[in-house]
């Protein structure tokens, strides 16, 4: 089923999903580079920029980061050739305050990111399937944090290599519609 926009948006937008048959190949150090800048200049509270990023591209860090997801997302996530762990900072720098913002700050980061990628032929896929106490260990991360999730990305490899039940879920995902999301305004 082919999504349905209502309304003219950015391509990047209209052509972004979220594929799990990734091929391994590698991506290289300057796409990651616009990656982590796209996220770097999303908007925030107060600026603070609360968002944090563990790249894992190497055999054994991704060992690390593979380690952490649930065995569910393992039967595809494991092709990916990369895994970004999200993290967000608690509270404010500039007081030590609880940020209450921090993961939606987090969240816009990686949208920005999603999108970066999606114009560089790159595909992407968040997973809240994992286990926080893992990467907490794996990669020595400080309590200051909150472990958001964790993104594979890559490019696109062949959906015939997907086990069965993922090849039918293979495919953009749809949209509630405005009338749902919007409660008051339109
Ligand atoms: C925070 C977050 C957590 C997610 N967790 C998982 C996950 O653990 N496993 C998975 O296969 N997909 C996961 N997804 C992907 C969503 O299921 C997907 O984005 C949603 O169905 C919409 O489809 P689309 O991205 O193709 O438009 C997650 C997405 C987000 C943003």
């Amino acid at each position: 089923m082919t999504r349905q926009f209502h309304h003219e948006i950015i391509e990047p937008i209209q052509n972004r999903w979220s594929p799990r048959a990734f091929s391994t190949q590698a991506v290289n150090d300057q796409d990651i580079l616009a990656l982590m800048e796209a996220a770097r200049y999303a908007p925030s509270c107060f600026n603070e920029q609360p968002w944090r990023f563990i790249i894992a591209r190497q055999a054994d860090t991704l060992e690390k980061a593979r380690g952490a997801l649930t065995d569910k997302n393992r039967r595809w996530a494991d092709k990916a050739p990369v895994l970004i762990v999200v993290l967000a900072r608690k509270n404010f720098e500039k007081n030590n305050e609880p940020n209450r913002w921090h993961t939606f700050d987090a969240g816009t980061a990686w949208g920005f990111l999603a999108l970066e990628a999606q114009q560089r032929g790159l595909i992407t896929h968040a997973m809240g399937g994992f286990s926080p106490e893992a990467v907490h260990k794996a990669f020595s991360v400080n309590d200051e944090y909150t472990i958001v999730t964790i993104i594979a990305v890559g490019y696109m490899g062949d959906s015939d290599e997907l086990p069965e039940d993922l090849r039918e879920k293979e495919r953009p995902g749809t949209r509630k519609s405005l009338t749902e999301l919007v409660l008051a305004g339109l």
